[in-house]
């Protein structure tokens, strides 16, 4: 994690355990559950169902990848056990073997290949590969717990899916996160030359993919709603690119063989596997003079992010106070240090319980 993150993580995890136990003592209401909508890698949820938090935690995300990495990293943080995983080890490594190719076999490899593989009736070997074994959860008294449901929210009304959590018997719900996209909002003394010039190269590259894609039919149209086009790249977690070439090579490879863009892949393998390293040439010296007007328009969203940012903020406590027949109690506050985190404010709503 970066600094940035563990001081969002550590900060917020203190903050949402002091408000149950503020809620708890002011209002007599115990939060038996804390659900993050848009839980990502579930950084935070996994801290609060540590030590010494042991919340009972739900975490719920729209994509399938982000939910397999959380539970790897439960397991190695201890909140899940890995499955054991019985394995005839012979037949293993045959398996193993078939599936490298001849070349770079070794030779005990190639005879074990070479052998046969039999099979009594009556004795079936699990061949998944370790991480299509999912994580073990067990429920433990005074312990923290994860449940993850997968699911995309299609708009930000929350009550059906909180009245379904309810159904499966959580008695009360916090909302500790929201899924408010701002790439913009960052504290201007953070911005170095380099992480400025990181920043504004992966976002010119993104606008010429953008473009290549709708020369070459991928898409048919770009919507200015703030929805980017998915170019299968992450900015967390991707070492930054050094050209237009790898970046656009990179992009196919993920989006053709991610099971994360499983709709677009047929599209993008038709319409972008013959594109030769001179298009893509052609393309960054056709564009590559107007990166400064991608970088400009960039810093004047980044300067108004805060102004933005601060009327969204307003806006939603504002929504909660005029909704009083639901809402028991509003405010927003601080959580992290404007310096280390410039999205620094949290919208509380106590909801009024039930009648
Ligand atoms: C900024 S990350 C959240 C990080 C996370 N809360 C943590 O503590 O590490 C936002 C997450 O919300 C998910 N997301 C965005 N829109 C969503 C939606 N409509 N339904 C479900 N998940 C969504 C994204 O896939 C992404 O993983």
């Amino acid at each position: 994690m970066k600094p940035k993150k563990i001081h969002e993580v550590r900060n917020f995890a203190n903050y949402v355990d002091q408000l149950a136990r503020d809620i708890k003592a002011e209002f007599n209401s115990d939060i038996t559950h804390f659900v993050d909508f848009g839980s990502g890698q579930n950084y935070l949820g996994r801290a609060l169902a540590s030590a010494p938090y042991n919340k009972q935690i739900v975490a719920v995300e729209g994509r399938e990848h982000n939910i397999v990495g959380a539970k790897e990293l439960d397991v190695m943080a201890g909140v899940a056990e890995k499955p054991k995983i019985m394995r005839n080890k012979k037949l293993w490594m045959q398996q193993l073997d078939s599936m490298t190719p001849e070349g770079q076999r070794d030779e005990r490899a190639v005879k074990r290949a070479a052998k046969a593989i039999k099979m009594s009736d009556d004795y079936v070997v699990d061949l998944r590969p370790r991480n299509e074994f999912d994580a073990i959860y067990t429920p433990k008294e005074g312990k923290g717990f994860i449940r993850y449901i997968e699911g995309r929210l299609e708009s930000g009304d929350l009550k059906d899916v909180i009245d379904q959590l309810e159904h499966t018997k959580l008695e009360k719900t916090a909302l500790p996160t929201d899924l408010t996209r701002m790439m913009a909002c960052q504290a201007p003394h953070n911005w170095t030359e380099a992480e400025s010039d990181g920043f504004f190269t992966r976002h010119f590259f993104r606008a010429v993919l953008q473009k290549i894609f709708l020369d070459r039919g991928v898409i048919s149209k770009i919507y200015h709603d703030g929805t980017p086009v998915e170019d299968g790249t992450d900015s967390s977690t991707q070492s930054p690119f050094n050209s237009l070439h790898t970046y656009v090579r990179g992009a196919i490879a993920k989006l053709t063989t991610s099971s994360d863009y499983h709709e677009q892949r047929d599209i993008i393998k038709e319409r972008m596997s013959d594109i030769t390293d001179e298009e893509i040439a052609k393309y960054e010296s056709q564009y590559g003079p107007r990166k400064r007007e991608l970088s400009a328009i960039w810093t004047l969203m980044a300067f108004s992010a805060v102004v933005v940012e601060s009327l969204i903020v307003t806006d939603r406590w504002l929504f909660l106070r005029q909704h009083s027949d639901s809402v028991q109690d509003c405010w927003v506050e601080t959580v992290f240090d404007y310096r280390q985190s410039p999205r620094n404010l949290v919208v509380v709503g106590v909801k009024k319980p039930k009648p």
